[in-house]
Order: C-alpha cells, then sequence, then structure tokens
C-alpha cells in the first residue's frame, strides 16, 4: 500500500523503521508530471531496493523565471494513480515550506560540470538542483538514488556533488526512454503542438546522424555539426541553442574518441525547449 507523506517528520519515521530492520532504500526524485521515463526509474529501484520512496517536489530554486515555475504542469492526483500499482512504498510530497523553512539561507554550488550548457544558459539552475537534491537525500538517507540520463549534465553535476561531499548515496543512471519514433520522452512533449510534435523526432536523427559520421571517420566532428545544425534549421528547430560533442564527465567540449563522449543538444522548436544527449562510441 502506497502512503501519500507530505511533512519531513513523518518521513523520517517511516526511514527510521525501515533502516531498523536493515532494509536498503531507493529513493527516485521528480517533480511530477510522470511518463513513462519516471515510472522506469521507478521499477528499476523497485527490482534493486526494498523499499521504495518516490518524491514529488516543485523545486522553486531551479526555475529561471517565477513565469517558468508557474507555468510548470502539476498534475499530483494523476502523478500518484501512476504510481500506486508499481509497489511504491512512499510518494514523499511536501509543500515548499517542509524543504525551505522560514530562514532558509544555505546553497551547495557545483563548480566545472554545472558551467557550461545548462548551467550558462540557466544561472543558478544546477545549485537549486543540487541543494533539493542533497536535501532529499539527507531526509530520506537513500542507498540509491534514481536519475534519467535524459538530463544528463544534471546527472553529472549530481555525482560530482556525491563524491565531492562524501554522500553515501549511490547514484544510478537510467537510459532515456523514447517514443518509437526516437523523441526522448519528457513532460514538455505536451505542450508541442501538432506540427512541432511531428517535426520534434529530427532532433534525434540528426543527433544519431552526426554520431555515426563522427565515429566511422566519415566527417570530422566539426563537419558532423555543423550537417546536424543545418537538418535542425531545416526540420523548423530554432533556436539550436547549443549541439556539442564534449567528454561525457566534465562536460568540456572533447574530440577525444578514447574518451567516454557525449552528443548533447538543446532546441526549440513550436515555442518548446527540448533536450537531448547520446553517446557517441567508437566503431570497434
Ligand atoms: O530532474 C528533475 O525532475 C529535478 O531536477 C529533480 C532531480 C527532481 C530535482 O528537483
Amino acid at each position: 500500500m502506497t502512503k501519500l507523506i507530505a511533512t519531513v517528520f513523518d518521513l523520517r519515521q517511516h526511514v527510521a523503521i525501515w533502516k531498523a530492520k536493515g532494509e536498503t532504500l531507493g529513493l527516485v526524485p521528480t517533480m511530477g508530471a510522470l511518463h513513462a521515463g519516471h515510472l522506469s526509474l521507478v521499477r528499476a529501484a523497485r527490482a534493486a531496493c526494498d523499499r521504495v520512496i518516490v518524491t514529488i517536489f516543485i523545486n522553486p530554486t531551479q526555475f529561471n523565471s517565477p513565469q517558468d515555475l508557474a507555468a510548470y504542469p502539476r498534475t499530483e492526483a494523476a502523478d500518484v494513480a501512476l504510481l500506486a500499482p508499481l509497489g511504491v512504498d512512499v510518494i514523499f510530497a511536501p509543500p515548499p515550506d517542509q524543504v525551505y523553512p522560514t530562514g532558509f539561507s544555505s546553497q551547495i554550488t557545483v563548480s566545472g560540470v554545472a558551467d557550461p550548457l545548462e548551467g550558462a544558459l540557466r544561472p543558478g539552475h544546477f545549485a537549486g538542483v543540487a541543494t533539493v537534491v542533497a536535501k532529499l537525500f539527507g531526509m530520506t538517507q537513500a542507498d540509491r538514488a534514481y536519475f534519467g540520463e535524459k538530463d544528463w549534465q544534471q546527472l553529472q553535476v549530481v555525482r560530482r556533488m556525491v563524491t565531492d561531499l562524501n554522500i553515501k548515496t549511490e547514484v544510478i543512471g537510467c537510459a532515456t526512454l523514447r517514443e518509437t519514433d526516437g523523441l526522448a520522452m519528457s513532460s514538455r512533449n505536451a505542450r508541442l503542438s501538432a506540427q512541432a510534435r511531428s517535426a520534434a523526432p529530427a532532433l534525434y536523427a540528426a543527433m544519431t546522424a552526426a554520431a555515426s559520421a563522427i565515429t566511422t571517420g566519415r566527417l570530422s566532428s566539426d563537419m558532423a555539426l555543423k550537417a546536424a545544425e543545418n537538418a535542425l534549421h531545416q526540420a523548423g528547430f530554432a533556436p539550436v541553442e547549443y549541439l556539442v560533442l564534449c567528454d561525457g564527465e566534465t562536460l568540456q567540449p572533447s574530440t577525444d574518441l578514447k574518451r567516454p563522449l557525449r552528443l548533447l543538444a538543446a532546441a526549440w522548436i513550436g515555442g518548446v525547449r527540448l533536450i537531448d544527449n547520446i553517446a557517441v562510441t567508437p566503431v570497434s
């Protein structure tokens, strides 16, 4: 039976009982508006841990504008209904003052990996993410926490923070779930018009074409990225904010095929900002 909990006090009581019995605890942090991608994280947690906590908290400190925060979909009843059949033990959906009590004045900033790409375009975003994730780790004492690879830079930022701050929670990255036409699953896809939705798979198609041209040596990385950017403009994406080949861990630009490389993109279609990323692995 899934319990819906709103206070840190109640959450801690459950956690204390489970920990006393030596049970392992898996955490899936979310901001709600759940889709199949989130549910795959929950299934991964369910398969590996004795207890599963899903948090639903629309974290105000990671939004760049009050308008963005206000526009974020709030679908708690539907989210709870989606989670109930998956054997989740606790859904923790706190009000903001449970997470940020009066006088709250602490922040975790991760530099380096958090600086480029999303960090440069959305100042303060990753400080908001790192701070709330550290708080959720502290509140739940989770043994493992599950994050989607869809937000690749976020995953690297959380990994960096956990290493740097000696946090015991193990961070598990789970593969991006895609629609049959390749579009990465995202809460934002619901905002796409029919026309934008039919053009949106061009993002993944352009990225996979570029990755293949680079790994087979058919094109230099510069030429492959240029071709991909042209393909995106042709499909109606504007602007393309970034389409870059990076070291998968540091997020620094790299073309060193001996390192785990990642191709990351952010681009707008029909007024909706989409992000995606894929591995660029040499063909052996
Ligand atoms: O990926 C998200 O949904 C959020 O950034 C997270 C990790 C739940 C923190 O608010």
